[in-house]
Parts: C-alpha cells; sequence; structure tokens
C-alpha cells in the first residue's frame, strides 16, 4: 500500500476538522503529492469549501459499489487534489453499515484501491461517533484530532482518545494517534492559553503546534477557497505550513 492514511476527528463539532482537511490536503497537492479528500460527514462540506456540490460520492462507494471506484472521485480544478465527495445520503450509509453489521475492514477495504494510486489519504469526518467514523480511523495510519482553545474542550477528546484505545487493543487497529491540534488558538486570551498549557501538560509530544484564530480562515469557505489560494503568506498559512511539514515526514 502506497499512500498514507490520515482521518481528521473529533465529535466536537466546529473544532476546524474540516478546515485542517482541506488545507493540509491541498498544502501537500501543492508539493508535487498525489492527495485525496475523502467526505465522510453528511454535512458535505469538503466540496463547499473547495468550491464545488456535495454528491453522494461516499454512498455509492460504500453501500453501491458497481463499476469502476474511480468514478465517484472528482478534480478539484487544483492539481494533484482530488475528492470523494460526500452528502445528505452518507448517513444512510452509516446506517446501512451498522445495520449489515459491516466488519471494522468495511471502509479500508472499499479504498484499497486508492490508497494504491495516490501518496495521502485524508478523511474528513462527522462531528458525531459513529459506525462510519470507526470505520475510518480503523482505515488509517495516523489520526489527527483538532481542537479549540477557545474553551476547555477536554471532554469531547477522552471520548475519541477512548475510541482510539479501543480500536487497538480489541479490533487489532495498527494505525495511532498522530495528534492533538489545537485550534482557534488566540495568545490574546487567558481562556485559550489556558487550555493549551493543558493540552500540552495532558499530550507532551502528541500536542501539535498550534492553529492561531484567524478571520482570513473564517473567510475561505465562503469563497471556496483554501488558505494558499486566499492568502499564503498570513500568519495562520504559516501555521498550517508546520502542520504540512511534520505530516510530510510521516
Ligand atoms: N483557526 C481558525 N480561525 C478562525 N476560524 C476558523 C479557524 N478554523 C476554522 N475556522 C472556521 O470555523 C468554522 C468551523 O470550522 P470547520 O468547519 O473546519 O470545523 P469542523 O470541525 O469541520 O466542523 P463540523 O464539526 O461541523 O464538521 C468554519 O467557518 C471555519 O471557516
Ligand atoms: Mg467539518
Amino acid at each position: 500500500m502506497k499512500a498514507k492514511i490520515f482521518a481528521i476527528a473529533n465529535q466536537k463539532g466546529g473544532v476546524g476538522k474540516t478546515t485542517t482537511t482541506v488545507n493540509v490536503a491541498h498544502g501537500l497537492a501543492r508539493r508535487g503529492k498525489k492527495v485525496l479528500i475523502v467526505d465522510f460527514d453528511p454535512q458535505g462540506q469538503c466540496a463547499t469549501v473547495l468550491g464545488m456540490n456535495p454528491e453522494p460520492g461516499v454512498f455509492n462507494l460504500l453501500i453501491a459499489p458497481t463499476g469502476n471506484p474511480h468514478q465517484w472521485v472528482r478534480e478539484t480544478g487544483r492539481e494533484n487534489l482530488h475528492v470523494l465527495p460526500g452528502d445528505r445520503t452518507t448517513a444512510t450509509a452509516q446506517i446501512v453499515l451498522n445495520a449489515e453489521s459491516r466488519d471494522i475492514s468495511a471502509v479500508a477495504t472499499v479504498m484499497a484501491p486508492f490508497a494504491q494510486e495516490y501518496d495521502y489519504i485524508f478523511f474528513d469526518t462527522a462531528p458525531s461517533a459513529g459506525g462510519l467514523q470507526e470505520r475510518a480511523i480503523w482505515a488509517s495510519r495516523f489520526v489527527i484530532i483538532p481542537t479549540a482553545t477557545e474553551f476547555l474542550s477536554s471532554d469531547g477528546l477522552g471520548q475519541i482518545i477512548g475510541l482510539l484505545e479501543d480500536l487497538k487493543s480489541k479490533k487489532g487497529w495498527s494505525g495511532g494517534l498522530m495528534g492533538v491540534l489545537p485550534t482557534f488558538y488566540d495568545t490574546q486570551t487567558k481562556q485559550s492559553k489556558v487550555a493549551m498549557r493543558s493540552l500540552q501538560e495532558a499530550f507532551a509530544e502528541y500536542c501539535l503546534p498550534p492553529i492561531r484564530r484567524s478571520t482570513i480562515l473564517r473567510e475561505c469557505p465562503s469563497g471556496g477557497v483554501t488558505v494558499w489560494e486566499k492568502d499564503p503568506d498570513c500568519v495562520v498559512a504559516g501555521d498550517y505550513q508546520k502542520l504540512v511539514d511534520l505530516v510530510a515526514k510521516r
């Protein structure tokens, strides 16, 4: 298997999962790596933040696998960057997977042809726990857990860390945590600094360098652009550049 597969996960909503997925994926694509984004969130935002329309790609691949699996992959208009989009039907796919008690390896199996072709695959996941998230993590070699430093959100972190431990000890998962990624970091607020420090204490070398709160990043989705297209020289582009460097070393 060629591709390094990453899952971006946290049951907590609005912590920067999709933002991280898309900007790290595009950052690597700009370095000449062949990258596929897979959207496992029924909100279908990977497509929209890239200026595209959500589509039932994930549903078709998982539930109605006829013909060439590559037919569901879309060009993004960016060199080396492709997306397997999702939409509301992804929620149905999750229900079917659970109802049929599909194996924990179900996502790994359908991704196998893509893993031969791409250098990196990034799974964006929904802000909820569930069978699809579990199977996506199981198919991944590394997991990045974005967590907002605006408030102390460590309760949600316990849940996802517990899931990773269960997948390892009970389901034979061979991947692991790459790190917890502090997001919405704001050096001006005490809250943010306290949250950052507690993450560093709890996760040590598994606490990644933070992504700062940035108006530019907030504005990217409405323009359907990544930070590299909006302003590659801005402060938060520098933050994501560091993360791209770390991912590229894996
Ligand atoms: N560092 C940041 N600074 C400012 N705004 C940000 C930052 N990161 C993300 N955002 C904005 O916050 C919102 C939520 O981010 P995003 O969609 O990436 O979170 P998410 O975890 O994927 O959410 P969901 O759980 O709903 O899928 C978006 O409008 C995004 O543009
Ligand atoms: Mg999201």
